[in-house]
């Protein structure tokens, strides 16, 4: 039995930043729990932060809302992960324009999956309208400042990989 109460909100999240923070604190105003799930695939892995590392990073987070946000990570397919987890609800954060494309073949595949499944789009909230993972490492790897944009253990984190 699927548990529409329960919300998916996939992604790499190498590292979560304040916009995705936001897209999850959205969320539990609609559904009451979150499982923030980090796709994982070993063979093409390219990720900053390893796969503890993102969970504990999450965690660390929302350390305040256990019970209602949850840090996980799968392998595989996002539908069969959402129906080993009983969700029928996928999350998914649109910034611009240009997201849509991707995020529109995603949500066809995965519908075309599994019927049942249907994906929710939100839009980003305007402070993190340009806020995206791969920019604010390039930006901390070339000395730039990024607080404000990510949650501070993250800024920590990214702050030490990069040595700044
Ligand atoms: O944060 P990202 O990298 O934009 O997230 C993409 C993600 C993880 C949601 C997508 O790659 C995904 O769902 N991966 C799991 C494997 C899968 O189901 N692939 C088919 C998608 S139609």
């Amino acid at each position: 039995m699927a548990n529409s109460d329960l919300a998916i909100y996939p992604g790499s999240f190498d590292p979560i930043t304040n916009g995705h923070v936001d897209l999850v604190t959205r969320t539990l105003r609609v559904f009451d729990k979150v499982i923030v799930a980090i796709a994982t695939n070993p063979d093409k892995d390219h990720c900053l932060f390893s796969v503890q590392e993102r969970l504990d990073l999450i965690n660390e987070v929302f350390a305040g809302l256990k019970g209602r946000v949850m840090a996980d990570s799968f392998q595989g397919l996002l539908v069969d992960y959402a129906e080993r987890k009983g969700s029928t609800v996928v999350i998914r954060g649109l910034r611009a324009i240009s997201d849509f494309e991707y995020e529109f073949q995603m949500a066809m595949m995965n519908h075309r999956l599994k019927p049942k499944l249907e994906t929710f789009f939100m839009m980003t909230g305007e402070s993190e309208f340009y806020t995206s993972s791969r920019l604010v490492k390039e930006v901390v790897s070339l000395g730039g400042d990024v607080s404000g944009l990510v949650p501070d253990n993250v800024l920590n984190k990214l702050k030490a990989k990069f040595k700044r």
